[in-house]
């Protein structure tokens, strides 16, 4: 969606709908298949229920914040190309986050209560990452995103073997993020100084221990 001819009245309105969708409902997203779609519903003990609810709300929180940071740096970007782009990448995050809630309705579970302080918190993130110019903007992805491919790594390696919907969810978000990332790069993103990603992934630890259990 190009925002060329909306007031600024209008991106607050749109801006705040795609919250609120984002937050509370299904976005609408590429239109994809869910990857998870054509598998049976596993049989999982309790246990096993438990820990791939706790994992595939974290992973659902994560999209919340990838759709928040994206559509707060395509409304910051610079260049009208940056923010399409960030537009296309941020339709894949819903199809992420639509996936990633219909599993957590199957497993008989709940999104995170804490995601509206999430979406606040990544969107003003994105916003500021946008400002500080595209080159950076574009690093502040490559980075996330790399980040979020070794976190899916290691969900992985923690979901239950035969949870096969939820994996096949996981697993295609992986490739997905891996493509995102190397987009940023090819696109000209810059390398951040080191003390931003630690602080990066250390916000990120901050929600996965959170979100796993509220
Ligand atoms: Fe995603
Ligand atoms: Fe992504």
């Amino acid at each position: 969606m190009s925002d060329r001819n909306f007031s600024t009245f209008d991106k607050i309105i749109i801006n705040l709908d795609t919250a609120l969708a984002s937050v509370f409902g299904n976005p609408a997203g590429t239109g994809r298949q869910n990857p998870a779609d054509k598998l049976d519903l596993p049989e999982l003990t309790k246990t096993e229920s438990k820990i791939s609810a706790g994992l595939m709300r974290v992973n659902h929180t994560g999209e919340v914040c990838a759709q928040a940071l994206y559509q707060g740096q395509a409304l910051a970007a610079h260049k009208p190309q940056l923010r399409e782009d960030m537009q296309q990448a941020s339709d894949e995050e819903n199809d992420h986050l639509n996936w990633c809630r219909t599993r957590l309705t199957e497993l008989d579970s709940h999104t995170s209560y804490i995601n509206p302080f999430w979406y606040a918190g990544s969107f003003v993130l994105g916003v500021s990452a946008g400002l500080v110019g595209d080159k950076w903007s574009l690093g502040f992805v490559a980075e996330t995103e790399r980040q979020v491919v070794e976190h899916l790594q290691g969900h992985l390696q923690k979901l239950p073997e035969n949870d096969s919907k939820s994996r096949a969810i996981v697993a295609q978000m992986k490739i997905d993020e891996a493509q995102h990332a190397t987009h940023a790069v090819n696109t000209g993103a810059a390398d951040l100084p080191k003390s931003i990603k630690k602080l990066m992934a250390f916000t990120s630890k901050l929600m996965t221990k959170t979100s796993y259990w509220i």
